[in-house]
């Protein structure tokens, strides 16, 4: 099988690419990253004799149309990921989440190849801290910032190519990831690397805000279980029930890394803030049988802490400029 990974210089395309090579020797895969500030080649130096890299946008139609012509499946990860920059300038949210959507979905259109989009819980917008719902797959779409509207905008571009075209994709909304490779400007790693680094987490507002966390591999084990068993036309929310707010987050990692737990300075917040997201990922767990590995979100912290203090030549390379962009936003 012939996999078209976009995006799998980033996060978590490079986790799943790392997976995908270790455990399914029987693919073989094609990285289409533009390397942005985001992608990093580096994040592929384990697996680059084992896989095609190709350099490129997209949202580049003749490259895209190349590329998929040669592929029995897309898997989408490629996008603009982080709310701070969409707050800051949106555009390129808009160029690579909508139209390179765009590009990829008239590509497998043309060469009838399968589709998995990978998207965010965000589409959804927040809950209520103390409402007992969680978001499923009949939650109006509702985003708040530029990122989510656009990733919104962009799966609801793939269910109209289903719909009008008989494209045959798959939708996955997945709640906050953690783990390896993941870009110091995130909120976990950036802690991580402060701490590293003597320099106190910053939490945003008064850090009550609550994410769903689930370790990057676990997210990747759910897209080939949707890539391999899921129903064309469907949308499967991943999450791993990991429901916890940014505080606990960052007393449970200055505990981790040997500091009091009330060592941290509390910022100004975020324009928009989500409140909470919380996932009710029932059907891929009762529909195509996927579970979570990673069971305790404490033990994937320390082993993402231990990743970091290990792997300090990969990211540190990026660390002064992503917070010279925060100071400028006073966060
Ligand atoms: P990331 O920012 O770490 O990586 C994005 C990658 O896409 C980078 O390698 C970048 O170079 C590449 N890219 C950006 N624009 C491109 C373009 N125009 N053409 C080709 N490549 C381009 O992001 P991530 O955290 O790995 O997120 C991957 C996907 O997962 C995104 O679609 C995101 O919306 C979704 N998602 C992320 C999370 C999360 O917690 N990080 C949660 C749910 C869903
Ligand atoms: P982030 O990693 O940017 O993911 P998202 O905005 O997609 O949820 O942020 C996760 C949470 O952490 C979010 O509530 C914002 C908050 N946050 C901080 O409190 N401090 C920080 O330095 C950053 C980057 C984020």
């Amino acid at each position: 099988m012939r996999v078209l990974v976009t995006g799998g210089a980033g996060f978590i395309g490079a986790n799943f690419v790392h997976q995908t090579v270790r455990e399914r020797p029987d693919v073989h895969v094609t990285v289409l990253d533009a390397l942005t500030y985001a992608g990093d080649e580096a994040s592929l130096a384990d697996v680059a004799d084992a896989i095609t890299f190709v350099r490129g946008d997209v949202a580049d139609a003749e490259v895209v149309d190349r590329l998929v012509a040669d592929a029995d499946l897309v898997v989408h990860f490629a996008a603009e990921s982080h709310n701070d920059n969409s707050l800051s300038d949106p555009w390129p949210f808009v160029q690579t989440n909508v139209i390179g959507t765009f590009t990829l979905l008239e590509a497998v259109r043309r060469h009838g190849v399968r589709y998995h989009h990978i998207s965010t819980d965000e589409v959804y917008g927040d809950l209520e801290l103390d409402d007992p719902a969680k978001f499923t797959d009949q939650t109006p779409y509702n985003p708040s910032s530029p990122y989510s509207s656009t990733k919104a905008s962009s799966d609801l571009l793939v269910r109209a190519w289903v719909r009008s075209f008989g494209v045959q994709a798959t939708i996955s909304n997945c709640s906050n990831n953690y783990g390896p490779y993941q870009h110091v400007e995130k909120f976990i790693p950036r802690q991580i690397t402060n701490l590293v680094d003597g320099v106190r987490p910053k939490l945003y507002g008064t850090g009550q805000n609550v994410r769903d966390w689930i370790h990057v591999e676990d997210h990747n084990t759910a897209v080939w279980a949707i890539v391999e068993r899921g129903e064309i036309g469907q949308t499967y929310l991943i999450g791993a029930d990991g429901e916890v707010d940014n505080k606990t987050v960052v007393e449970t990692l200055l505990e981790l890394m040997g500091q009091d737990r009330d060592a941290y300075d509390l910022v100004s917040d975020r324009p928009g803030h989500d409140l909470r997201y919380a996932i009710d990922a029932t059907r891929l767990r009762t529909e195509l049988g996927w579970r979570p590995q990673y069971g305790s979100f404490r033990d994937g912290l320390a082993a993402t802490v231990e990743w970091y203090r290990a792997n300090e030549a990969w990211w540190r390379p990026r660390k002064d400029a992503t917070e010279a962009k925060y100071a400028t936003l006073g966060r």
